[in-house]
């Protein structure tokens, strides 16, 4: 599959060109997203995969004009004919109720913890759909059913201090899809909870882009996460994409050497063609000093003279793209 997003922009929901990310902080300029560009079309999902602090949230909270006052975003964002880049506030607030939800990295900030969750929902729905509140109570404790909550019309009268933390992230994805968004962005929604809720969660998005054809990113630093789950994949270190490919293709032949690495560290059923578990070696560069060149060099096994020279977003074999000076990734 050819998803070079240069050739793809047609049907996109989301066209994200040279998006940049930085922060004026006291010690300098911190580049947080450096020119990352993708797309995804409704009903797509699109795992943004990378280490700590390689800059997944930030670019999110920038499509979502949520960046923090020291942040600045530039490039573009095409969202269905809006420039999420360029609206201005008011604008993005009518989108990120209707047709742009989020759930947060973390999901206690989203919650309010002295409101019933009836209330919480029913508000959603009274202010961006303008729904009398008996009509959006209703509307909430269907969609609390939607996402396979028992007991939904207990559970409305309830705070969130009585409900255990899955049942707590359905109630997220319930509120963030209650306006029936075109596109979520899911920022680790699973990283807090245990393995059986993770496959509970996970199977729901699944069946909610079945349903809805709704577009999901999921941001997570967990490749093995994203195997049943994504379409395609963007593996990001320090701010820039090393590797976007279809979710099969990254798998079963990655051609970035951090992809494969980030493969061989995840458990071995995910990727049993691979070693036993091996955690990369070394730590990703300080974003204040980023070495010239590939970022990934100093950890890079296959580091050799070109890699101080910054390798461009090329064509890959499996027709993705990747950013790499090897002809090709040593079996
Ligand atoms: N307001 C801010 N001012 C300065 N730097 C910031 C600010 N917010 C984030 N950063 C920096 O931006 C970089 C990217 O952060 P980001 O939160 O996007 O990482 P991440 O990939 O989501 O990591 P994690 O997996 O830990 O959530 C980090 O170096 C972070 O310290
Ligand atoms: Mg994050």
């Amino acid at each position: 599959m050819a998803i070079d997003p240069a050739s793809s922009g047609d049907q996109a929901l989301l066209q994200v060109s040279a998006l940049r990310v930085s922060f004026a902080t006291a010690d300098g300029e911190l580049q947080a997203v450096r020119a990352v560009d993708f797309s995804v079309r409704s009903g797509e999902i699109l795992a943004i995969v990378g280490e700590s602090g390689s800059g997944k949230t930030q670019l999110a909270m920038a499509l979502m004009g949520l960046l923090a006052e020291n942040g600045s975003a530039s490039g573009s964002a095409m969202f269905q004919g809006h420039d999420l880049l360029g609206c201005g506030q008011k604008q993005m607030n009518r989108l990120r109720g209707s047709k742009l939800a989020m759930i947060f990295q973390d999901p206690e900030s989203t919650l309010n913890p002295y409101m019933s969750i009836g209330r919480q929902m029913s508000e959603v729905l009274e202010q961006h759909r303008n729904m009398p509140h008996k009509q959006a109570w209703l509307v909430a404790e269907e969609m609390l059913h939607q996402v396979c909550i028992d007991d939904a019309h207990e559970r409305m009268r309830q705070f969130p201090y009585e409900l255990s933390g899955g049942m707590l992230q359905r109630i997220i994805i319930a509120m963030a899809l209650l306006c029936q968004p075109a596109l979520l962005i899911a920022d680790e929604p699973t990283t807090a909870l245990d393995v059986t809720v993770q496959a509970d969660i996970n199977r729901l998005m699944l069946d909610l882009r079945e349903r809805y054809q709704t577009a999901i990113i999921l941001i997570t630093h967990d490749l093995g996460m994203v195997a049943g789950l994504a379409d395609k994949v963007l593996v990001m270190y320090a701010g820039q994409t090393m590797e976007y490919a279809a979710v099969a293709d990254l798998y079963q032949r990655p051609e970035h050497p951090y992809s494969r690495g980030l493969l061989r560290a995840i458990p071995q059923s995910f990727s049993n063609k691979l070693a036993a578990l091996q955690p990369i070696p070394g730590n990703p560069p300080n974003p204040m000093q980023l070495p010239s060149g590939c970022p990934f060099r100093d950890r890079c096994e296959y580091a050799f003279a070109d890699c101080t020279a910054t390798p461009l977003l090329r064509p890959a074999r499996h027709g993705g793209l990747i950013a790499c000076h090897l002809d090709r990734l040593p079996e």
